[in-house]
């Protein structure tokens, strides 16, 4: 039998109200419409202009949402604390937290919530674009991760590409990468907090974006760079610290402008491809590779010796720019070339007999790796080599300063644990393509081996040797004096003490 009989009196004061009609409800809806503007500009910034940054997935699917949640959980509470008050005191005070819009004023205050929840809403979505862009910056990348990121900030800032935004290189478009940025870049930002992450930081990078689509911006592959004119100065550890010198020719492209890439950028030429396959992660050990002309499809396959099979699937790298010039921001130099450069400059005084087998020495020593006060340690060592001089404290002060420069030990990065591939002299580099262990099946070697293919030394030696240019090239003359021809560069020279 229902209660509602036509007959009864109208006069309820006022209309059954919704338990979501309180102001708990209303600050919660506030927040959760703020958090859902938010959300949906980020996520409209992201797929427009974003594609870019992996941190900002953090704001746009963990931190916006946080907050819709939360408006919506604290309207829900407002609504089941309403509810509750309401069974409590029926009788008594039903509708104390009612928004009432026929009372004066409540009417007033209202109103003022109303507006503040419109400026509050404007303002999350300000910050948000706010947000959006400070995540991109540089400085986000490599200050705000700071120990992490350090020595790529370091390197990264005295490299050519100092102006070049961490993000262009490092975050892929299209839609694969875009999800795989993302979940990674919220991994890394947490695994930062969290401090555990890899130390060294794993490198190839493999979501690296690719260097055709990054690099091509900026360089035109098929420029014609003709020969480069490079000089590699050098002082040798002996007594005097004798400077030498190789000034050589490189040949990045023969031929004519417009002509068919020839030369060392013939990698990339648009009528073949070279890829590979490395036995290890970091492509230092080059096993098999394949050349495929473009034009009629015909491919020639290397192998070393000690490779016989196929290489597995998923495994073939197409060859690009990373792969020769793969320190393009971050170079660690050696601590040989680091000492060398140090001198030349002047910060390490040259007066010092054997300065640079000993500057190289201090900042190699096997306990200096281990120790928190390594600075400390290279001045005792110092200190120790050359008494009482006058230069001693600017000596230290030099070394310490290309010590802080070149190697990390919180996070484990210097020049051992990221080679750079662009030469031979220290790391493998073009040599673990360019030797005469890759053959074809009927025993072709590899073409541009031999010392005069890349480039021709046009000069070398000592100061007064430097000043005569041959144009046709010179024999290669070991600053170190008589060597095995058949070992290669870097099994005797690795950027610390020669020869070791
Ligand atoms: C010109 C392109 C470029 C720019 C700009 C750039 N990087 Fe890199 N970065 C690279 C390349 C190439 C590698 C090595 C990739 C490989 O070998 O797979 C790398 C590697 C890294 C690594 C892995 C560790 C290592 O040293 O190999 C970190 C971390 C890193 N970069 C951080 C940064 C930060 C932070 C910035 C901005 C301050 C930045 N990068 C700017 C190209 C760039
Ligand atoms: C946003 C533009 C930009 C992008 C992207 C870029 N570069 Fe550069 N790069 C430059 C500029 C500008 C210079 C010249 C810097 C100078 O002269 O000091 C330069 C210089 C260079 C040089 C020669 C100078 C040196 O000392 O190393 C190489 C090699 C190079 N870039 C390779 C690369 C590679 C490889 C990539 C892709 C990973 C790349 N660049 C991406 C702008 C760019
Ligand atoms: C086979 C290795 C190799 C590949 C692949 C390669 N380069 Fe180079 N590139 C070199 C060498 C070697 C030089 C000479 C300069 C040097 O030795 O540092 C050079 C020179 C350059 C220079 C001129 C530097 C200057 O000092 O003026 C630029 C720019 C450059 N490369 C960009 C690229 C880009 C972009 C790609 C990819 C499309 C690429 N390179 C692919 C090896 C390579
Ligand atoms: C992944 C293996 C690999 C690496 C690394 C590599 N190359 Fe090559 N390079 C090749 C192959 C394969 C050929 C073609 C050989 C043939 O046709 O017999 C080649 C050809 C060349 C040529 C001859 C191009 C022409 O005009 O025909 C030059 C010059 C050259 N490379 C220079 C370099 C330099 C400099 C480096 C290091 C910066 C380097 N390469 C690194 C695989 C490699
Ligand atoms: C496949 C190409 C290639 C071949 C073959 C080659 N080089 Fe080089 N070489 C390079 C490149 C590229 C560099 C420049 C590295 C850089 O930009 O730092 C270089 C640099 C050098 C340097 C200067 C290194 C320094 O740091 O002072 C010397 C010296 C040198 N080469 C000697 C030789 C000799 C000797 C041979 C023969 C055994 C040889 N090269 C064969 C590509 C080659
Ligand atoms: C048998 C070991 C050995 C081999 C192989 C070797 N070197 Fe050296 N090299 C030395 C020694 C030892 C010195 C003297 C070091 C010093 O005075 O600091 C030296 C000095 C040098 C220097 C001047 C000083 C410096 O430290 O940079 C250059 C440049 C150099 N070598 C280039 C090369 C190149 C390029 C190759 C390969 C074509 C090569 N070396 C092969 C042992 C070797």
């Amino acid at each position: 039998m229902s209660t509602d009989s036509p007959q009864e009196p109208r006069t309820p004061p006022l209309k059954p109200r919704s338990n979501f009609n309180n102001w708990i409800s209303a600050a919660g809806a506030v927040l959760a419409t703020g958090a859902l503007f938010s959300f949906a500009l980020l996520v409209w910034m992201d797929f427009t202009e974003g594609e870019k940054n992996p941190y900002l997935g953090i704001f746009t699917y963990i931190v916006a949402p946080v907050f819709l949640i939360a408006g919506i959980a604290l309207a829900v509470f407002g609504a089941w604390a309403q509810r509750r008050w309401g069974i409590k005191h029926a009788a008594t005070v039903p509708d104390k937290w009612r928004l009432d819009w026929s009372n004066p004023t409540q009417r007033r205050n209202i109103t003022l919530f109303g507006f503040g929840g419109l400026l509050f809403i404007m303002l999350s979505a300000f910050g948000s674009y706010q947000t959006y862009h400070y995540a991109e910056s540089t400085q986000f990348c490599g200050q705000v991760c700071h120990a992490a990121m350090n020595p790529e900030f370091q390197t990264y800032q005295r490299g050519a590409h100092a102006r070049v935004e961490c993000v262009e290189c490092h975050v892929g478009s299209g839609a694969a990468a875009f999800i795989k940025a993302k979940l990674n870049g919220t991994r890394q930002l947490y695994g930062y907090v969290l401090d555990n992450y890899n130390r060294p930081i794993d490198t190839p990078v493999h979501n690296l974006r690719p260097a055709r689509e990054t690099c091509e911006k900026c360089h035109w592959p098929e420029k014609f760079h003709g020969n480069i004119d490079m000089s590699f100065d050098h002082f040798l550890s002996d007594k005097k610290n004798t400077a030498v010198s190789i000034r050589m020719l490189m040949h990045v492209n023969s031929g004519r402008p417009g002509s068919p890439l020839a030369g060392i950028h013939w990698h990339v030429s648009p009528d073949s491809t070279v890829e590979y396959y490395a036995a290890d992660a970091d492509r230092q050990d080059i096993v098999w590779m394949r050349v495929t002309n473009k034009k009629d499809g015909s491919a020639r396959i290397y192998r070393n010796e000690e490779f016989k099979g196929e290489p597995p699937a998923g495994a073939v790298r197409e060859m690009d720019c990373i792969d020769c010039h793969n320190r393009p921001a971050h170079v660690f130099p050696t601590a040989n070339d680091a000492v060398e450069r140090a001198m030349g400059l002047g910060t390490i005084p040259t007066k010092f007999p054997n300065v640079k087998r000993v500057a190289v020495q201090a900042m190699t020593q096997k306990d200096l790796t281990t120790s928190a006060d390594a600075s400390q340690k290279i001045a005792d060592f110092l200190r120790n080599k050359f008494r009482d001089d006058a230069d001693l404290p600017a000596l230290i002060a030099g070394v310490q300063q290309v010590y802080a420069q070149t190697i990390f030990p919180e996070r484990k990065a210097d020049w051992r644990i990221y080679p750079n591939n662009i030469g031979h002299k220290d790391w493998p580099g073009c040599f673990r393509c360019h030797d005469d262990k890759h053959k074809t099946e009927s025993g072709e070697l590899v073409k541009a081996s031999d010392c005069t293919s890349c480039h021709s030394i046009i000069a070398q030696g000592k100061m007064a040797e430097l000043t005569t240019i041959s144009p046709t090239g010179l024999e290669f003359k070991h600053p170190g004096g008589e060597y095995d021809e058949e070992l290669k560069c870097a099994d005797c020279h690795n950027g610390g003490i020669q020869g070791k």
